[in-house]
């Protein structure tokens, strides 16, 4: 018998999780049987404690969920605090314990699959909200130079800096317009791309030495994409981002890290 576990959000159909998880089960022999789960608006808590009921192992959290799934944990890990978001739920002896493997994910793609250094990297992150929070702990573990984050509503980037900000790191919260010169990363982690808009982001901030992140993906290269390969910089999608955080939720469940190389591949191939 396999171990079960679930990715719940609304919607849900469209979720990727369960070919990742499945190819990661096969891959590593794991026992490990991975389905979506579509839980009501209003129903989120219940349906977690359903599946728990059922024998459920262990759940993704995707949206709108990760903030309920915050609140639900019964304990949470350092970067799920910092995230002020749950993505990976595990279910042990009783207790709901919340993690958070998208800030993990971004790094590793951009490190390890991407073989761009963080380490003393002058970093622009794009976007104050959800998706952005989640990843300044692991990015500000990579000792970055700097990190610089803009957001059209300044005060949320403020408010991300106040968290954030120990002595010795550098971060700072920016206009849009004050924005001059090139950097070394930008990250797009606003979600202008999903309507196929753009951050005011001024082009000065590309160069030919820029590698240009942005955390949506699609079958094409985004309208984010294409502005700052226009600009000389050289550009990926958060494709990998999402099969890095799959494998460290795989691994917080299972205690084995999946090779993440052919199931990228696969998925870029169905995109
Ligand atoms: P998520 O969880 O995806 O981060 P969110 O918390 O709603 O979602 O945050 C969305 C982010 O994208 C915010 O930083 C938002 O900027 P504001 O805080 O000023 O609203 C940013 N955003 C969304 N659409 C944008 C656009 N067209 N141009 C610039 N920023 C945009």
């Amino acid at each position: 018998m396999a171990d079960r576990y679930v990715v719940i959000g609304n919607p849900i159909a469209h979720s990727k999780s369960p070919q990742i998880h499945a190819r990661f089960a096969q891959q590593t022999g794991e026992p490990v049987a991975y389905d979506r789960l579509l839980a009501p608006l209003d129903g989120f808590e219940a349906t977690v404690r359903d599946f728990i009921a059922a024998g459920g192992r262990g759940a993704n959290v995707t949206v709108p969920f990760k903030l309920e799934a915050f609140t639900l944990a019964d304990r949470r890990s350092a970067r799920a605090e910092a995230a002020g978001a749950v993505n990976t739920l595990s279910f042990e002896a009783g207790a709901v314990i919340g993690d958070n493997t998208d800030g993990v994910g971004l790094v590793r793609d951009i490190v390890l699959r991407a073989g761009v250094p963080l380490a003393d990297a002058r970093v622009l992150l794009l976007g104050a909200g959800g998706a952005a929070r989640g990843v300044i702990l692991p990015l500000l573990e990579e000792a970055p130079d700097e990190i610089v984050i803009a957001n059209r509503t300044v005060a949320r980037a403020e408010a991300l800096i106040e968290q954030f900000a120990q002595p010795g790191s550098r971060l700072r919260a920016v206009q849009f317009d004050a924005l001059a010169g090139a950097f070394d990363i930008v990250i797009n982690a606003t979600s202008a791309s999903l309507s196929a808009e753009l951050p005011p982001v001024p082009p000065s901030v590309f160069g030919a030495q820029t590698f240009a992140y942005d955390m949506m993906y699609g079958a094409g290269p985004t309208v984010f994409m294409q502005l700052a390969a226009a600009h000389g910089a050289s550009v990926r999608d958060g494709l990998g981002m999402l099969v890095e955080q799959a494998a460290e939720a795989f691994f917080v469940w299972r205690g084995v890290l999946p090779d993440t190389a052919p199931v990228y591949q696969w998925l870029r191939e169905q995109l």
